[in-house]
């Protein structure tokens, strides 16, 4: 059985009808411009194939009743349309009720609740938003459901307000905007500053991208993010004692040079120093692309690798071997950790004939060192949140 009818029946398993409507939120993979987007830099994503359905029809009454087949053990988790509040019981359904709070903040008003059932085949923990991937889902039920005047850059907006203050995670615009806005077979270049964007053919010419999965999960990775973040803007508030500046986006590599040594705290110096020279490289490699010049931007790749593992210290051992191992392969024109960072997933640009031998042998040989297999997925590059039918 597909995805699709796997859902649908699922859903009247539960609820003893036929779902309304069926939806789908992609994941997303970032190609390069890493913790750039809550500096005010650059980002370079594009939307995956892999993500959320859900099938859902709205009740008569003010409950939310959701079921996630991910999360089977968990059960139907309930809420009142009404009074949603976070609740430690209500699990992974917070990152849905949190979209709903939000919105309603926002003022819109829903005067019934809804059944949903979802299923994701995005691997959770692995760094392609499956969190954003559902809350976007959330905000297409609602838009069709109740009929909302909004377009998906507000969706978005709103959704990464739902994660920072309902759920807690204090991400920037990344995540929500590639799974709200992607399109099939391009990138987006986005501006986090002014959210500008722009879509950018994916040409890889005889190459794809294959998204390797270290398949471990870290703890605290959401504190150490947040510890990134409030470095960044002391270093941001000690470089304005000298120069008039709203974010690090704005300074290019010899601007910051200028102005660096008002950074107090060593340690924010080499954040702030990846989080500048990292919205330049995102800059430089999409001109590398929009010139068909692959190996550069594969270049590119690599170097901010290296100071995402330098400078802003977020790779750690798993995602280290594996783009150590990516740039001894043959066919490899770039390779880097993508995402927030710790665990999750490198993304590399492979030649198509070389694939087979790039999952063999870092399987072997990371297996032989990390003590675990990593995972691979040949991306397909997708449209943004839909309904199916
Ligand atoms: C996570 C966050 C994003 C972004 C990336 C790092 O995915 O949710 O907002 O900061 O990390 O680029």
């Amino acid at each position: 059985m597909d995805i699709v009818e796997k859902v649908k029946s699922e859903y009247k398993k539960h609820y003893e009808s036929d779902a309304e409507k069926l939806f789908f939120s992609p994941g997303r993979v970032n190609l390069i411009g890493e913790h750039t987007d809550y500096n005010g830099g650059h980002v370079f994503p594009c939307a995956i194939s892999l993500g959320t359905y859900a099938a859902a029809a709205p009740r008569t009454d003010s409950k939310i009743s959701c079921y996630s087949l991910n999360m089977a053990e968990k059960g139907i988790i309930t809420a009142d349309i009404n009074s949603i509040t976070n609740k430690k019981e209500q699990d992974w359904a917070n990152y849905l009720l949190g979209v709903i709070k939000i919105f309603q903040e926002h003022g819109f008003v829903f005067g019934h609740g809804f059944n949903v059932v979802i299923y994701g085949n995005l691997p959770g923990g692995a760094g392609l938003s499956s969190s954003a991937s559902l809350e976007v889902l959330t905000a297409m039920i609602l838009k069709e459901f109740y009929g909302l005047a909004i377009d998906r850059l507000e969706m978005a907006k709103l959704c990464q307000k739902a994660e920072n203050q309902f759920v807690g995670m204090n991400c920037g615009i990344l995540d929500q905007f590639a799974v709200a806005m992607g399109k099939k077979d391009y990138a987006m270049f986005l501006d986090c500053n002014t959210l500008k964007y722009r879509y950018v053919k994916l040409e890889l010419a005889d190459c794809c991208i294959v998204i390797t999965n270290t398949n471990s999960k870290h703890s605290l990775v959401d504190s150490a993010y947040n510890e990134r973040r409030s470095q960044c803007e002391q270093a941001l508030a000690d470089i304005k004692q000298l120069k008039k500046v709203d974010s690090l986006g704005e300074l290019n590599e010899a601007e910051f040079n200028q102005v660096k040594q008002a950074i107090k705290d060593p340690t924010c110096v080499k954040r702030a120093r990846h989080a500048v020279l990292e919205n330049q490289r995102t800059i430089k490699a999409v001109a590398a692309l929009e010139n068909s010049d692959i190996a550069l931007f594969g270049k590119l790749m690599n170097e901010s690798h290296v100071s995402l593992r330098d400078d802003y210290e977020v790779t750690g051992r798993e995602l280290d071997t594996l783009a150590e191992l990516a740039w001894q392969q043959n066919g490899v024109i770039g390779s880097r950790m993508t995402g927030g960072g710790f665990g999750g997933c490198t993304v590399s640009i492979v030649k198509n004939d070389c694939v087979e031998s790039f999952k063999h042998n870092i399987s072997e040989k990371y297996t032989q060192i990390i003590g675990h297999k990593p995972d691979f997925y040949v991306a397909d590059i997708d449209d943004g949140t839909k309904i199916i039918k």
